[in-house]
């Protein structure tokens, strides 16, 4: 395919395609803070080592002699058709990586034809992203507001945009303890980096106004204001002062990161929440952040149209079973009944395949195309999705096989 031929004679000198070496380089290119968001998990870091390690649980045992001349990575979901099974999957504050954000990204996924998962957290607002996007396959993902008059305007926003799917991700209702952040006094939406989906919100500006309008602006959250999810970094913030907001210097921004903090997520969510989403609309929804059978079950019972295991790259809960070994048997519970994707931990065209062969009807790649942006825009995030959809390409056919739907668990010894 052309992706394949670009692919190897591309971007190479700049975007390694060996994957520690893109990550080191990327680390060469990004400030510290950008780094350690990025890069950075929750507590020890135990989870995002495990995401990659436990890769090795699982060897492929290849076949010979099935005449795998032409391959085909098309696939079908929720209605799409896509490339290959594989999306960019939605992450938060890509400014930290690029000024131009998610419009660099955009670029690349339209240029690969790679669907996009649109994060809430984003640097650039979701329509001028759509735009960017031009034909290509668009999700939204949603983190669930305190505040509905957000949530419900959010969802009209992503029908709006010709959004194919909602992703709602679940495992984010609070930050997890990211100890590099911390250490280094870092929150990026605190500086009021990533807030772009909401400022750019009728019914989050409503909320600013309001606050200015009640004397709020400028006065930094109490502790007991804000939701126990930051409390720590507002105790930092109360530690180092001025850190929360300094770089904010209008009245209305500090207002809006105010804002943000009081209204980002709520973790008083049950399962029967998901109801009243499915009333308000008709897009597929797919819940990111499963990594119990017993919660794929409960998915199916709510009428949810696919999940996606994941632990969120290790940045929620430190000693988190790893994604990989959560995906069998949460394949085996939904046995077929909708698509179940997977991340956390994919770094190559390899990590794809043995995700596939575990059951996994796509995947999500995450930090690697962050890398691909830090060290060369758009331009790095499509070579990194070329070089994983070179390897992918080559080692279907190099295990034997033509197509995804060949790819089975009888690939693995
Ligand atoms: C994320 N992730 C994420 N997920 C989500 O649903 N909304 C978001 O805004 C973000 N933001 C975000 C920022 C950064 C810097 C990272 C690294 C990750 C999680 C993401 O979608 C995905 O689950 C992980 O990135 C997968 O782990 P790996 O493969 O990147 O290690």
């Amino acid at each position: 395919s052309a992706i394949f031929r670009k692919g190897l004679f591309g971007h190479r000198s700049v975007v390694p395609t060996e994957p520690s070496a893109l990550a080191e380089a990327a680390h060469r290119a990004m400030s510290k803070e950008a780094w350690a968001y990025v890069a950075g998990g929750a507590g020890q870091q135990r989870t995002v080592e495990a995401n990659t390690a436990a890769f090795d649980h699982y060897r492929l045992v290849p076949r010979m002699l099935t005449n795998v001349e032409s391959r085909e990575l098309r696939t079908t979901l929720f209605g799409v058709d896509m490339p290959a099974p594989l999306m960019l999957g939605p992450v938060g504050v890509l400014e930290l990586a690029h000024p131009r954000a998610e419009h660099e990204v955009a670029a690349a996924a339209r240029a690969t034809g790679i669907p996009m998962v649109i994060s809430t957290q984003a640097s650039v607002p979701m329509e001028e992203v759509a735009e960017d996007l031009g034909d290509t396959p668009r999700l939204y993902q949603l983190y669930w507001s305190k505040d509905e008059s957000i949530v419900e305007s959010f969802v009209r926003r992503a029908e709006a945009i010709g959004s194919d799917a909602l992703v709602v991700t679940l495992d984010t209702h609070m930050l997890g303890w990211r100890t590099r952040d911390l250490d280094l006094g870092y929150l990026p939406f605190a500086r009021g980096l990533g807030i772009a989906q909401y400022t750019s919100d009728p019914a989050f500006r409503a909320l600013v106004e309001e606050r200015i309008a009640g004397g709020g602006a400028g006065v930094r959250p109490g502790i007991r204001e804000i939701p126990a999810a930051l409390r720590a970094v507002a105790s930092m913030a109360q530690h180092h002062p001025g850190k929360l907001v300094d770089n904010l210097r209008s009245g209305q921004a500090r207002a809006a990161v105010e804002t943000f903090l009081d209204v980002f997520s709520r973790s008083d969510l049950i399962w029967d929440d998901l109801d009243r989403l499915r009333e308000m609309t008709d897009l597929p929804i797919v819940l990111k952040g499963l990594q119990a059978p017993e919660d794929a079950r409960r998915a199916l019972e709510h009428g949810v149209d696919g999940i996606i295991v994941s632990n969120h790259g290790g940045r929620q809960v430190d000693g988190a079973i790893a994604s990989i070994d959560a995906l069998p048997s949460i394949v085996d519970e939904v046995d077929g009944r909708i698509p179940v994707l997977f991340d956390s931990g994919i770094r190559s065209g390899a990590d794809i395949l043995k995700a596939l062969a575990l059951g996994a009807d796509a995947v999500l790649l995450g930090r690697p195309y962050v890398y691909g942006l830090a060290l060369a825009g758009a331009a790095g995030v499509q070579a990194v999705l070329e070089h994983m959809l070179a390897e992918l390409d080559l080692s279907l056919g190099l295990v034997g096989c033509r197509s995804v739907d060949e790819i089975g668990r009888e690939l693995l010894g």
